[in-house]
């Protein structure tokens, strides 16, 4: 699809998201895939500035859950997997999305979706009550007690209750008769044709599958993976008996997960091949729900670190645990379109090895010495999307400014470590030995740091480029420069600049753009 024409299709969406989705392209950060062909529906390439703040990411996620943790360890598991691991892993038979289609749009929504809009549009009214309330009563009020008393929230809430228990009971039986009651008890309509004539709901898995080899029979066909977790739990062994680790212990991994997406959208948010940092936590029996709030805490914590405000971030329980969970909740970020799922933590038991023990005939089992017995052991999984991350660190940081003189600038606050430049070296003039000067000062940062060299358009033009790919420092090098050794820092939040000798560039670099701060 023409990239104008899908910027159009996201009518609802309101003007900032839009801007976020042209920044990304003007900038390079990210394209449509294959766009000379007109693109392909919810695939996307990351470009020359998209590549490096995804990859910052990652490593922030890495230097967080592997090199903190002695007792978690990595693996890079391949995409292909024999195919009875998703016989076992439940997937085959249970990765399905409730789908309906408009007879009139010819639109397909996923069910799910539609039901739980529904319940978001009473929070939304109860969030409003309670910030008209907040306004009238100022610092008296008491909003605990306002929301347990006021009958407006009261009606709201108690709606929104009765129509997750009905919902939850209908996944859960896999009623997809009921599932369809509700949504039309509830009065939904298709947003695009505004009409209530739903087809029936229907289950769809997700797994994208193909052929290994050049004979195409069932017994050759593969799956491209939906996520990456099943490559770490076919691993347990392996790892356990190479890199002496014991329970409780994880392993973490990053890398591509597809999933044949029927409802895709919101830009990066939802495509069909996407990134995931997961991290399998394996613990002894009766120890999950410790863990599991630990870590709910800790990935918690992770995420306020990227500069996320507590308003932008909410965990949210799962209405139903997926087929491998006995609990689950969701963070959940403030995205211009609403709050939604960024990461996922899951209590997924003993299922996962269980299940592959009994597929594999292999015993997937930790000696405990302090207890003195085999078990399978119980895992806590967290499992982050880097795409969905990555748009949620640029929403936060897009902004678009008024200056003092008047003139307007777009800039991203990233925290300064994401950044993908993260000092531009910018000689004042193309002539007077500028330039030697300058590449003189690169050859000191470039090993430790990504830099961008400039030396076309006015300084006004270069510092707005450098805003708008949100690098932090800008060095200035002029005719001073050759006198004194000394060169103009820019700060990209502020603006001020200051004189500061060379000899001093790699410090201050180094001390804004260390890992510390942010871990
Ligand atoms: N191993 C557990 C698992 O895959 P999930 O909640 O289905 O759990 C985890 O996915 C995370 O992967 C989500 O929180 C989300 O950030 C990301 N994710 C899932 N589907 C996605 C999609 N279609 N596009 C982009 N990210 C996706």
């Amino acid at each position: 699809m023409d990239y104008n024409i899908y910027l159009c299709a996201m009518s609802q969406q309101d003007d900032l998201f839009k801007n976020i989705v042209s920044h990304c392209k003007e900038y390079g950060f990210i394209f449509p895939s294959s766009e000379i062909y007109d693109g392909l529906g919810a695939v996307y390439d990351y470009g020359p500035y998209g590549i490096e703040l995804k990859k910052n990411i990652q490593d922030f996620w890495w230097k967080a859950m592997v090199q903190l943790h002695e007792n978690i360890v990595g693996l890079d598991s391949a995409i292909f997997m024999h195919p009875t691991t998703w016989k076992a892993s439940g997937h085959v038979d249970a990765f399905n999305d409730p789908l309906i289609d408009n007879k009139d749009s010819k639109k397909r929504y996923r069910a799910d979706v539609l039901i739980e809009d529904v319940v978001e549009k009473y929070r939304q009214k109860n969030d409003k009550e309670v910030e008209k309330a907040q306004k009238r009563f100022g610092d008296a009020f008491d909003e605990a007690q306002f929301r347990a008393t006021n009958p407006n929230i009261l009606r709201n809430q108690a709606k929104m209750d009765e129509i997750e228990t009905r919902f939850k009971a209908a996944l859960e039986a896999g009623d997809m008769a009921e599932i369809k009651q509700i949504i039309v008890d509830l009065e939904i309509a298709c947003p695009i044709s505004g009409t209530r004539n739903w087809t029936e709901v229907r289950q769809f898995n997700l797994m994208f599958s193909t052929q290994l080899g050049s004979v195409a029979d069932e017994s050759s066909t593969i799956y491209l993976r939906p996520e990456t977790a099943q490559g770490i739990f076919v691993n347990f062994l392996n790892v356990l008996n190479t890199s002496r680790q014991r329970i409780p212990f994880g392993i973490a991994q990053v890398g591509k997960a597809f999933r044949n997406e029927i409802v895709a959208r919101q830009f990066i948010f939802r495509t069909r091949e996407f990134e995931q940092m997961e991290m399998q936590f394996f613990v002894r029996p009766g120890e999950e729900m410790q863990w599991y709030n630990y870590w709910k805490d800790s990935r918690m914590k992770w995420h306020r670190a990227l500069g996320f405000g507590a308003d932008k971030l909410r965990f949210h329980d799962h209405l139903k645990t997926a087929h491998y969970a006995n609990a689950a909740v969701d963070i959940e970020f403030d995205y211009p379109f609403g709050f939604k799922e960024m990461e996922g933590i899951h209590s997924r038991t003993d299922y996962d090895l269980t299940q592959h023990e009994k597929h594999s005939g292999k015993k997937l089992r930790y000696f405990d010495p302090e207890i003195n017995e085999h078990y399978v052991p119980y895992v806590v999984e967290t499992s982050v999307g880097l795409n969905r991350t990555f748009l949620a660190v640029l929403c936060n940081s897009y902004k678009e400014e008024t200056l003092e003189n008047g003139e307007t600038r777009v800039v991203l606050s990233l925290p300064a470590n994401l950044a993908p430049i993260k000092v531009a070296v910018l000689p004042l003039m193309k002539k007077d030995g500028l330039p030697e000067k300058a590449r003189e000062i690169m050859d000191v940062l470039k090993y430790d740091h990504q830099l961008f060299y400039d030396e076309k358009d006015s300084i006004g033009k270069r510092y707005r480029r450098q805003d708008a790919l949100g690098t932090p420092y800008c060095i200035t090098i002029d005719h001073q420069t050759l006198e004194d050794n000394t060169v103009t820092i820019r700060d990209r939040d502020t603006m001020a600049q200051e004189r500061v000798s060379i000899d001093t560039l790699e410090a201050i670099v180094g001390k804004k753009v260390g890992w510390k701060q942010l871990l």
